[in-house]
């Protein structure tokens, strides 16, 4: 699919052209008034649309007004929805090319390239029927500076989302080395089982065990012309979670492709930044593997010693994440790196507390949570802060070990929260994302299809390149 910018509608050929409206206003497009919108009282609510046919008197075919709802409450998260709201309406009247020649005065080129793509996606790689989608949008109103930046978010979500919601017959560990190989501008380091057991990683190695995918440890790097910061992000990289021993039952097991959604994150994050060229040195890591039941499998009971040395009894081979998170953020720290955030769909209890459309967020830096969550916000990304509080660490205390992988069911999200700040030092800034609700969704949701996301791309892809 093609998104640009265009200086006015006589730059291109098109199907529609898109207009919007303001709630209650006048449209100020004489051609909407010309066609009748008068006459039929569209409101201009908010991401409603209306259809009219121009019967042969205008170079395109069809007029799509757009409602932007309430002027004042007009924003760029707004723009993008309502603009993918026209998008899809595109695409059910099989539409291949519009232009949206839309009255606004401020430039949401980003959000509206955004918007465009996220609505036109579809993962139909298996089905001989493909979905129908536009294949040409021009923006008159953006800059193009605008528009190629929200191109080159909107490639690096698509990525993410592809690898996301494909199976996990195909998106195994191994693979997801040859894809952070494959990326541009990036040097991707792999080590395999037997460089994981020299690097010490008893913790993920355990994981890795009941399945016969080998693991893979991914170390990606991007290193700016300046370099102003050093930052690691870590993506858990659960390609399937059966739940282990600990098996899972069917229902929650349907899903678990899905388990790998913050590694796939963070590949499409690394897969943008040669083109937006950030002043900072940014360490990509996943710790990759699947959790199986097979015969060489970890158990409930087993003691492993994670990379900084710190011992974990095994109390449910079903919180696996963390124990592969837990060796990943020691490596993190020992590259030396100003800040770690890791994105995880780690807990059922986040999506108990924050549902699917909210994701929570935790860290041992208060600034570096509260940018995060306002970067989330300008970038259509919800974060809600929930606590890790030292009387969380209570259940997961051990007999045996320096901690157990689980205690109590109540508090799920931030008991993993306090057990993977085991593997971090008060040296190192840190915030952890728990995206187990928000990665992957049931239904279609506003401008998402259900399935993949993309949770993450825009909030971490903003936070890397804020000057
Ligand atoms: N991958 C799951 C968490 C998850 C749940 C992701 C729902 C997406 C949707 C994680 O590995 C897991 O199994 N967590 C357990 C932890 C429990 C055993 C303490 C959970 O949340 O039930
Ligand atoms: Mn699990
Ligand atoms: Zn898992």
């Amino acid at each position: 699919m093609e998104i640009k910018a265009i200086k006015d509608i006589d730059s291109e050929k098109f199907e529609v052209l898109v207009i919007n409206m303001f709630e209650n206003e006048k449209t100020t497009q004489e051609l909407a008034n010309k066609f009748a919108i008068k006459k039929d009282k569209f409101e201009g609510k908010f991401c409603t649309t209306y259809l009219l046919h121009t019967l042969g008197q205008e170079k395109f075919d069809k007029i799509l007004v757009v409602g932007f709802g309430k002027r004042e409450e007009f924003d760029a998260n707004r723009c993008r929805e309502a603009i993918s709201k026209a998008t899809k309406k595109l695409q059910q009247i099989h539409c291949k090319s519009a232009c949206f020649d839309l009255a606004t005065e401020l430039d949401y080129g980003k959000s509206a390239t955004l918007g465009v793509s996220i609505a036109n996606y579809a993962f139909d790689k298996y089905k001989s029927k493909k979905a129908p989608r536009v294949e040409k949008i021009y923006f008159t109103k953006f800059s193009e500076k605008e528009v190629k930046e929200g191109n080159i978010f909107a490639n690096a979500m698509d990525f993410t989302r592809n690898l996301s919601n494909d199976s996990a017959a195909v998106i195994t560990p191994k693979k997801l080395a040859e894809v952070a190989e494959s990326l541009k501008g990036i040097t991707t380091r792999v080590y395999d089982k037997d460089e994981i057991k020299r690097l010490k990683m008893g913790a993920f190695l355990a994981v890795s065990q009941g399945s016969h995918q080998e693991p893979r440890f991914i170390h990606m790097k991007y290193t700016g012309k300046k370099v102003t910061k050093k930052i690691a992000i870590i993506g858990k990289g659960l390609t399937f979670d059966a739940g282990g021993l600990d098996l899972k039952p069917a229902s929650s097991m349907l899903t678990m492709r899905d388990d790998m959604s913050g590694a796939a994150c963070i590949l499409g994050v690394m897969s943008a930044l040669s083109e937006l060229n950030p002043d900072i040195e940014v360490n990509g890591i996943i710790a990759a593997c699947e959790n199986m039941p097979g015969c060489k499998a970890y158990k409930p009971g087993d003691v492993l010693t994670a990379k900084n040395g710190k011992t974990i009894e095994v109390d449910n081979t079903d919180a696996e994440g963390r124990l592969t998170l837990a060796d990943a953020l020691c490596f993190a720290e020992e590259l030396g790196v100003d800040e770690i955030v890791d994105i995880a769909t780690l807990t059922g209890a986040c999506v108990v507390a924050l549902g699917s459309t909210v994701s929570g967020i935790m860290g041992n830096d208060e600034k570096l949570v509260q940018k995060l969550i306002q970067i989330g916000k300008k970038s259509g990304e919800k974060f809600w802060e929930l606590p890790m509080y030292d009387d969380y660490f209570e259940s997961i205390k051990s007999n045996i070990a320096d901690m157990k992988n689980t205690g109590s069911r109540q508090g799920g999200a931030s008991i993993a929260g306090v057990f993977l700040r085991e593997f971090v030092t008060d040296k190192v800034k840190w915030a952890h994302l728990d995206v187990a609700g928000t990665a992957f969704i049931e239904k279609p949701h506003n401008e998402f299809i259900e399935g993949s996301t993309g949770m993450g791309v825009r909030t971490l892809l903003n936070y890397i390149c804020e000057k």
